[in-house]
Formats: C-alpha cells, sequence, structure tokens
C-alpha cells in the first residue's frame, strides 16, 4: 500500500494535490445540495479538535466575511463544558476526519440539542458525526493512516472555503484551478525541507510566528513538528511575542517565520527584526511578493507559492509538514506512529 513510499504520513502529504483536486470536484456538487437554512442564521461556531481546530480557525476569517456573521472557532472540549450559547439561529460547524473523535460527537449532540442547524464536514463515510449532523460535507482525501493529519486538514479548508465563497456568492473558480499547481510547488521544496531539518535536528525549542492566517498555519505547523519529532514548538501571532515570549528569544534560538500576506508585511518586518537583534536564527516561508520586502534580514528564504490569502493556509503548511516529517526521521522517531498518540481519540 505505500507503494515506494518510506511512510505512510510522506505518503499523505505527496497525495494532497489529487486528495485537493476530488474535494473541488466533490464539494462543488455537494454544494448544490446542501439543504442548510442560511437565512436564519446570525452566528457560526466552528467546533472540532486538533488539526480539524486549526482547519476551522484557517477559514474562520473567510467564513465571516462571507457570511457577513460573527464567526467563532472552538475547541470540542472546551465548547462542550462551557455551556455555549447556542439557538436554533444558530449554525455548528463540526469538522472531523474521522467523524469519532468523542469531545466532537458531544459538542455535535449538544448543539443539536440548543436547536442549532449542524453542519459536519467529515471525512469518514458513515461515522457517527456523519449520522448525527443535519447535513454533511464530505472531504475526499481517502484513507489517512499516518496519525499526522496531513491531507485531512488540507482538503477540510478546500471544503470551508468553498463553502464560504458558494454562501456569499463569491467567484472562486479560477483560485480553484491554480491550485492544485500551488499544492504541487510546495511538495517542490522537499529537498530544502531536508536542508532544514538538518539544522533544526538538536533544537529543543522552536518559535513560529506568522499573522492572520499565517499564525494559524504555525499553530498547525508546530503541532506536526511537536507530536511527530517531539521537538517543543510553541506558535506565536508575531504581534503578540512582545507582550512575554519574545524574553526566551536568546542568541540562537531558532524562528520560523511566515509571510503570505502582503498587507501585514511591513509588520512582519518589524517583528522579524525585534527577534533577530536578539540573535534568533530566522527561517522566512514568504510568498515572491512579501520576501521582497525582507532583503538581508533573514538567513534563509524559503519561497512559498503565491495565492489568494484565503488558500495560503494550504499552500504554506505544505513545505512545513515535509519540515516536520524529515525532522523526526532525522531524529529516529516514529513517524507514522508517534509515541502516547492514537489516530481516533474516541474517549475524553
Ligand atoms: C494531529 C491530529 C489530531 C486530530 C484530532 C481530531 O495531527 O491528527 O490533532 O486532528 O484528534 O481528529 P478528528 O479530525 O478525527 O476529529
Amino acid at each position: 500500500e505505500l507503494v515506494g513510499y518510506p511512510h505512510y504520513m510522506l505518503k499523505e502529504i505527496f497525495e494532497q494535490p489529487e486528495a485537493i483536486a476530488r474535494t473541488i470536484a466533490h464539494t462543488k456538487v455537494a454544494l448544490e445540495q446542501l439543504t442548510i437554512d442560511t437565512s436564519i442564521i446570525e452566528a457560526v461556531t466552528i467546533v472540532a479538535c486538533g488539526t480539524a481546530y486549526h482547519a476551522g480557525l484557517a477559514a474562520n476569517a473567510m467564513l465571516e466575511q462571507m457570511l457577513n456573521h460573527p464567526v467563532r472557532v472552538e475547541v470540542a472540549s472546551e465548547f462542550r463544558y462551557r455551556k455555549p450559547i447556542i439557538n436554533s439561529h444558530h449554525l455548528v460547524i463540526i469538522i472531523s476526519q474521522s467523524g469519532e473523535t468523542a469531545d466532537s460527537i458531544a459538542a455535535l449532540r449538544l448543539a443539536k440539542a440548543e436547536g442549532a442547524q449542524v453542519l459536519a464536514v467529515v471525512n469518514t463515510k458513515g461515522s457517527t458525526i456523519a449520522r448525527e449532523a443535519d447535513s454533511v460535507l464530505y472531504t475526499q482525501a481517502g484513507i489517512e493512516v499516518a496519525v499526522a493529519s496531513t491531507k485531512a486538514y488540507t482538503t477540510q479548508i478546500t471544503v470551508l472555503t468553498m463553502l464560504a465563497a458558494y454562501w456569499g456568492g463569491a467567484d472562486i473558480s479560477a483560485a480553484l484551478d491554480k491550485l492544485i499547481h500551488q499544492v504541487q510547488r510546495g511538495l517542490e521544496l522537499d529537498g530544502q525541507m531536508m536542508d532544514l531539518a538538518e539544522a533544526l535536528k538538536y533544537e529543543q525549542d522552536v518559535y513560529y510566528i506568522g499573522r492572520g492566517v499565517d499564525a494559524v498555519t504555525g499553530m498547525e505547523a508546530t503541532l506536526k513538528l511537536k507530536e511527530i519529532s517531539y521537538i517543543h514548538a510553541e506558535s506565536y501571532p508575531a504581534g503578540e511575542l512582545k507582550h512575554g515570549t519574545i524574553a526566551l528569544i536568546e542568541n540562537g534560538t531558532p524562528i520560523i517565520a511566515i509571510a503570505t500576506d502582503s498587507e501585514l508585511v511591513e509588520k512582519m518586518k518589524s517583528n522579524i527584526e525585534e527577534v533577530a537583534a536578539r540573535g534568533a536564527k530566522v527561517y522566512i516561508f514568504a510568498t515572491p511578493a512579501c520576501a521582497k520586502a525582507f532583503g538581508a534580514i533573514a538567513q534563509e528564504i524559503m519561497l512559498l507559492p503565491s495565492t489568494p490569502l484565503y488558500f495560503s493556509p494550504i499552500a504554506a503548511i505544505v513545505p512545513l509538514q515535509l519540515l516536520a516529517y524529515h525532522t523526526a526521521l532525522i531524529r529516529g522517531c516514529d513517524v507514522d506512529q508517534p509515541r502516547n498518540l492514537a489516530k481516533s481519540v474516541t474517549v475524553e
């Protein structure tokens, strides 16, 4: 089944172009059949765990703009116990690869009991979440075997972005046509990620910084690095650093800065200068437009494909998945079966 790949994780990272292409084709049809009554929706809450939670965060801004209603994103284990105010004017979107995550199932049942409409974005056909939701949009990632989620994540963002555009009446077909090629371009950074993994292999802490959707990409990238390489990593919205965490930056601290948003690039530049001035080794992942702004401040710039901002979480995570993979591999970790983790968390 591995067909030439040493690990499922690597295979699944490289399957992303086809998984996304299948998801796009399927979602175009599925959206036309969706029976959600948007006219009564006044607020949206997205609920999920782990990587699926990050997919919700990645699509948050696009959904809010397109729906023109407040959208919040919550971790299922928090949502289910905090007595949230939910009613029949609420749409609750549950995101889950397995469709069997205990906290996400509990969140779904709570939302239904309070009268909300519930939409599930799920990968596994016939799973509990798919069966119990009012409506389902299936990601077409195919079976994901590696514990660390990769293609489920990028297909989740694909579905949520298409949903947002559909509801907002925005035509993103040109961007969808280019997306597969841009993901392939992200995969082409594999060799550079092997080199960067060499540079990170003995590190104990790595910090990721970004703004807007790039901060979300940082969150997902740190989760990948932590779960398979066991290196401690933290992700910060770049502007939040100076409210505490910058105290940890010293000579040689590795920082991965992600910059895909041209409107925020000058802000990122000053954040990078702040950490570089304290001796941090800064590795920048930037689109060509953003890279231009950085000049000589970075040790190295990894060029990300340019996409519309709503697809940058997809294009930007691909090389960072590869970075986590190669770092774990060099450190001799069990990439597909990391310690203490299960593929599907069916108990609290
Ligand atoms: C991380 C990872 C987990 C899952 C989380 C939710 O790589 O795989 O964080 O994303 O356990 O699982 P699902 O999506 O099956 O509900």
